[in-house]
C-alpha cells in the first residue's frame, strides 16, 4: 500500500514567534522530497507567524491543542473554529504531556477529536502506552482502548482526515527511541484496531506515524517499516537539519 509520508515537527513550548520567523524563512530554502507531507505544530502565539512563512510552500500549520466547547466562558482555552480561521489545517490531539500534565482522559480527548472534525481540522491523536505497563505486558490492550476511546462515534468519513502517531511515552524525549520492530508491531497493531473499527480498505489507508526521540539517525530506518508513515518529532524538529528527518 502506498502512504503517503508524513513528517510532523512539535515544538511544544519553543520559539517565539520572531524565532519562527526566522527559524521558518530559512527551514523552507531546502529541498524537500515532494512525496512527503511536512507539518509544523507550534504554540497558538506562533501560529500567525508560520502561517505568513509558509504560505509560498506546501509545507503546513498545526496546533498543539483546542478546547472541545464551541465558545464561551473558558477562560484561557482555544476553539476549533478560531484555529481553522488563523490557516491552521492541524492539530495534535492526546498527546501524552497533555494527559499526564493536563489530565486529559480518553473522553476529552474524543471530545476533542469531534470538534476538530467539525471545523475540518485534521486532528492528529496521540497514543502511547508507559514503560511500567509496557513491562507488564498490557502495552497492546492499553493502545487498543486509547484508540477505541478516541475513535468512539467518529464515522469512517470523518475518519479518513485523522492521522495517528504513536509515541510511546517512555521514548519521548529520553533520547531512547524505540526498536523498529516494537515501533513496527504497534503501528501495525493500531492499523488492525482502526480495521476492525472500520473496514480493511480503510485501515490500510490512514496514516500512522511513530514518535518519541526520532533524529537524523534513526528515522530512514523506521520510516522504511511497513506500518509506519513517517514521524511525529519533538526536539530534532527544532534544528536546522530537520530536513534531514523529512527527506529520510
Ligand atoms: P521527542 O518528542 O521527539 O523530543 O522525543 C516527540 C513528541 O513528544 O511528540
Amino acid at each position: 500500500m502506498n502512504r503517503r509520508k508524513t513528517v510532523i515537527g512539535n515544538w511544544k513550548m519553543n520559539f517565539t514567534h520572531k524565532e519562527t520567523a526566522s527559524f521558518l524563512e530559512k527551514f523552507k530554502t531546502n529541498d524537500l522530497d515532494k512525496n512527503a507531507d511536512v507539518i509544523f505544530c507550534v504554540p497558538f502565539t506562533d501560529i500567525s507567524a508560520a502561517v505568513n512563512a509558509l504560505s509560498d510552500t506546501n509545507i503546513k500549520v498545526g496546533a498543539q491543542n483546542l478546547y472541545f466547547e464551541e465558545k464561551g466562558a473558558y477562560t484561557g482555552e482555544v476553539s476549533a473554529k478560531m484555529l481553522s480561521e488563523c490557516g491552521v489545517e492541524y492539530v495534535i490531539i492526546g498527546h501524552s504531556e497533555r494527559r499526564s500534565l493536563f489530565n486529559e482522559t480518553d473522553e476529552i480527548i474524543n471530545k476533542k477529536v469531534k470538534k476538530a472534525l467539525e471545523y475540518n481540522l485534521k486532528p492528529i491523536l496521540c497514543c502511547g502506552e508507559t514503560l511500567s505497563q509496557r513491562e507488564r505486558g498490557i502495552e497492546y490492550d492499553f493502545i487498543r482502548t486509547q484508540i477505541k476511546s478516541a475513535l468512539y462515534g467518529i464515522s469512517k468519513e470523518d475518519a479518513k482526515n485523522i492521522v495517528i502517531a504513536y509515541e510511546p511515552i517512555w521514548a519521548i524525549g529520553t533520547g531512547n527511541t524505540a526498536t523498529n520492530e516494537q515501533a513496527e508491531e504497534m503501528c501495525l497493531t493500531i492499523r488492525n484496531c482502526v480495521k476492525e473499527l472500520y473496514v480493511e480498505e480503510f485501515g490500510e489507508k490512514i496514516i500512522i506515524l511513530y514518535g518519541g526521540s526520532v533524529n537524523t539517525k534513526t528515522a530512514s530506518e523506521l520510516f522504511k517499516m511497513e506500518n509506519i508513515d513517517g514521524g511525529l518529532v519533538g526536539s530534532a524538529s527544532l534544528k536546522d537539519d530537520f530536513s534531514v528527518i523529512v527527506n529520510a
